[in-house]
């Protein structure tokens, strides 16, 4: 089959959907693949790159009746009627918000794939173009509003005086407002950041910045993306925006509810209550915006001096890395599609990352796909909550007899063993001690890692055993094949388990 790439005729778009390493990567799946004169050149993807990589650049004519063509945004009506009856498109197509480009792709019978609509299940992350996009988006938006701030973002203390560091406010913690909270941090801004799935609220501390919170019944999302606010959970953010707002010296607004115009979040009072020199960027701007200042793709300077920034197209700001990491998602989907790796696409139904991204199948409408529930989805309430008996605690005696028991062990062999025996011994003991505490505090989370540790002591118990063993003295040969067995078990079991464990992230 032949995959098209053809240059984007959005006005002002830079990304390309192959650079010359990802298109030579979709060769290598089997496929011939055509990229149309001119499409890299604002991504510092000349021609001569392509062909270097030993792709062919050709003419639109070529790349529009390929077998598959893949492009960055999603295909106008004149572009549908240059596809051909059968062929399959791949792009960003935002299906739920655009029913009548579902209507022409169905009309045109052809199969639409939307990249934006991978589902954010951990198998396909390798192909979420929204992450890739959004994570280059939010390190530009802080770029952008250091730009206009007339301030540096660190603190600093010089001869001339004590710089304050500039305080920095992010609404939605997903994609972009982690890649924003991280540049902004770096560059040596106090971050603090909201939003309204508290789950996320681990990741932003982790990245050094305050989670913001507020007192309202928050629900843990079931599809990695947020749910629509009720009025009060709506009233109750409002005075901590306006509070927030006012404090900070940037804020950078991400909050998105998938197919859903974006959430007004920040009023006109509170961009005017802001201080002069302040910098807004509203990353939602393509949806409507969070912010009430805010205009789609212009720079809004307020009365009271404050900068709105409603750039939509910060991931294409930085060209050459979006489509690299764009083609690299691409390449990602087309393995999946491309099983065989023999150049024939085969779309399979029943995966749920195949279905979910269709939006029509030669012809035949097929979105929206069935709900996808991810990982961080919480568990289904039980149908009738058992009262349980709180767990006794253990008794406090027993432990004391343990103690007392070893004790009088400990004291009867140091009598009874030669005095060359009895460092030996008290090493020992103390590394039982020891050991037992350390181990029993180590989190289940970490005990395969652990195990790894574990492995290398018993390398050194099987190698000791080993050399203990020609000793002329049936107890030490019989300790030292106990040694040897149980060591051996500890090794070998930690192997098995290592591979069982990989074995889970190996596809198919
Ligand atoms: N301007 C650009 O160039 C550009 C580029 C890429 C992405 N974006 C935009 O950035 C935004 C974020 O993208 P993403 O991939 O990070 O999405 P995402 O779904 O990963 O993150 C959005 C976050 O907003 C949160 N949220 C939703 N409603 C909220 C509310 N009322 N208050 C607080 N938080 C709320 C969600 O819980 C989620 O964590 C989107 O609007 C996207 O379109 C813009």
């Amino acid at each position: 089959m032949r995959i098209g790439i053809p240059r984007e005729s959005r006005p002002g778009e830079t990304l390309v959907a192959a650079t010359a390493k990802t298109a030579s990567q979709l060769a290598a799946l089997g496929y011939d693949v055509v990229v149309e004169a001119g499409a890299g050149a604002a991504a510092d993807q000349p021609d001569a790159a392509f062909a270097e990589a030993g792709v062919v650049v050709g003419s639109a004519d070529e790349v529009w009746s390929s077998d598959v063509v893949v492009k960055v945004n999603a295909p106008t009506e004149a572009e549908i009627a240059r596809l051909r009856r059968g062929a399959t498109v791949i792009s960003l197509m935002a299906p739920a918000r655009s029913p009548e480009l579902v209507e022409q792709l169905a009309a045109a019978g052809v199969t639409g794939l939307a990249m934006d609509a991978v589902p954010r299940i951990s198998r396909a992350q390798s192909m979420d173009v929204l992450s890739s996009m959004a994570n280059v988006a939010g390190y530009r938006a802080v770029i952008e509003a250091a730009h206009e701030f007339g301030r540096l973002f660190t603190g600093q203390v010089t001869a001339a005086g004590k710089v304050p560091p500039a305080r920095v406010f992010v609404v939605g913690a997903g994609v972009a407002g982690l890649a924003a909270i991280g540049a902004a941090g770096s560059l040596g801004a106090v971050v603090r950041a909201f939003d309204v799935r508290p789950e996320v609220a681990e990741q932003v501390e982790s990245m050094g910045a305050q989670f913001v919170t507020v007192e309202m019944e928050q629900e843990v999302s079931s599809d990695g993306y947020a749910k629509e606010m009720t009025a009060e959970q709506e009233a109750a953010t409002a005075a901590m925006y306006d509070e927030e707002a006012r404090a900070a010296d940037i804020v950078i607004t991400t909050a998105l509810i998938p197919g859903r115009p974006a959430p007004q979040l920040i009023s006109a009072e509170t961009v005017a209550a802001m201080r002069p020199g302040s910098v807004v960027v509203d990353m939602a701007a393509a949806n409507g915006g969070n912010v009430a200042a805010t205009v789609k793709d212009e720079k809004v300077v307020t009365a009271n001096g404050v900068t709105v920034l409603g750039w939509t197209d910060l991931a294409g700001r930085l060209a050459a890395q979006t489509s690299q990491l764009y083609g690299t998602n691409v390449v990602n989907l087309l393995k999946l599609l491309t099983p065989e790796k023999d150049g024939v696409l085969r779309l399979d139904m029943d995966d749920v990352v195949q279905r979910g991204i269709t939006v029509t199948r030669d012809g035949a409408t097929m979105w929206p796909p069935p709900p996808v529930q991810v990982s961080a989805a919480p568990a289904a309430p039980a149908a009738a909550v058992v009262e349980k008996e709180p767990p006794t605690p253990p008794d406090p005696r027993r432990r004391l007899y343990a103690a007392g028991l070893a004790a009088v062990l400990f004291l009867a062999l140091a009598t009874a063993a030669p005095p060359s025996f009895l460092p030996s011994l008290t090493v020992f003991v103390l590394a039982v001690v020891i050991g037992f505490y350390v181990i029993g505090n180590v989190h289940h989370a970490l005990h395969t890692p652990l195990m790894s540790v574990t492995n290398a002591i018993s390398g050194i118990i099987v190698v000791g055993a080993i050399l203990q063993a020609p000793i002329d003295n049936l107890a030490v040969q019989v300790i030292a094949g106990v040694a040897i067995l149980l060591a051996s078990i500890n090794v070998f079991g930690g192997f098995l388990v290592t591979r069982r464990m990989l074995n889970m992230f190996q596809k198919g």
